[in-house]
């Protein structure tokens, strides 16, 4: 597809993965209407506001960054209204849309979409097995974080790829509770973004809601992990960053991930288990 929009600041020879740099609520605006299958969003979740948080067994304050600072409940709602507005335009008729996020934003993310029409498919619970304690011991400790996935309107014929993922389950329909260790090591070898999902987390986003070639997009990219997803599975894949440095990042994830693995899904999927049976098995394991 010929986009003729924001600053590409990466486009890969194979013409499956494309950085534009730029505000999301901007660039978003110059997409054609009906021109992504499916959106995969990760947007701030507003809490770096003064907390404290363990890291690294150390008490350390949450700062992700400028972006992710909180400008009240309804500026912050206005924010996810105005760029899940823009998704659904740009989505195909049976496109569908995740959001992940956490209690600071996840309900204003979810209102937005019943206010603009989607239709709310599955709430998916990621949970992480060995959190960060919570130092204050005031809360339970944050163990999970939500993915919200919609269809663009009540009438779309969304794509799911049910038989992948019961097969990926060990034979046993998959249900929305998917523990998922944070990104290893492996993952992080170009360097460090604050928020960066685990690949094993998008790989399965991508195989469950798209087909080979399809065009999926992600607002706020981060390091590119969407991107990786989607290249490692033969989709075509869009990011928007705001951060240079996230940018420069996630290309070269993306020339190391073209070089170094095979698209092979089901290859990935069918090796043999060595299951609990309680645990989904994973869609694909990174090579260590
Ligand atoms: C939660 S992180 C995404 C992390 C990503 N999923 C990953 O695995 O690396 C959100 C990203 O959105 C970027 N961002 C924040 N506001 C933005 C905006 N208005 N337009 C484009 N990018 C934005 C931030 O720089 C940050 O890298």
């Amino acid at each position: 597809m010929d986009m003729n929009v924001g600053k590409t600041v990466f486009k890969s020879e194979r013409d499956d993965f494309t950085l534009l740099m730029g505000d999301a609520l901007k660039l978003l605006g110059d997409f054609p209407d009906g021109s992504v299958d499916m959106v995969f969003a990760d947007p701030p979740y507003f809490l770096s506001n003064g907390g404290i948080t363990c890291r690294s067994g150390r008490q350390a304050r949450v700062d992700k960054g400028g972006w992710d600072r909180s400008e009240g409940v309804e500026a912050d709602f206005r924010f996810q209204a105005a760029w899940l507005s823009q998704c659904r335009r740009i989505l195909k008729p049976n496109g569908t849309i995740w959001v992940s996020g956490t209690r600071h934003n996840i309900f204003s993310v979810g209102f937005a979409m019943q206010r603009l029409g989607y239709k709310l498919l599955n709430d998916i619970v990621w949970f992480k097995k060995n959190p960060p304690p919570n130092l204050s011991c005031r809360y339970f400790t944050h163990a999970t974080e939500t993915v919200l996935w919609a269809a663009r309107s009540e009438k779309s014929r969304h794509c799911f790829n049910y038989t992948l993922m019961k097969k990926a389950n060990l034979g046993k329909q998959m249900q929305s509770l998917w523990t998922i260790l944070p990104p290893r090591s492996s993952e992080k070898l170009f360097g460090r973004h604050p928020t960066q999902k685990p690949i094993e987390l998008l790989e399965r986003i991508v195989l469950s809601s798209t087909q080979p070639g399809d065009l999926v997009l992600d607002p706020f990219s981060g390091s590119g992990t969407t991107g990786i997803a989607a290249a490692r599975h033969g989709r075509r894949y869009i990011g928007i960053e705001l951060n240079p440095d996230y940018l420069e990042l996630s290309a070269q994830r993306y020339m190391a991930e073209t070089h170094t693995h095979v698209t092979a899904e089901v290859a990935d999927i069918e090796r043999p288990a060595v299951a609990t049976g309680l645990e989904p098995l994973p869609l694909y394991l990174t090579p260590q």
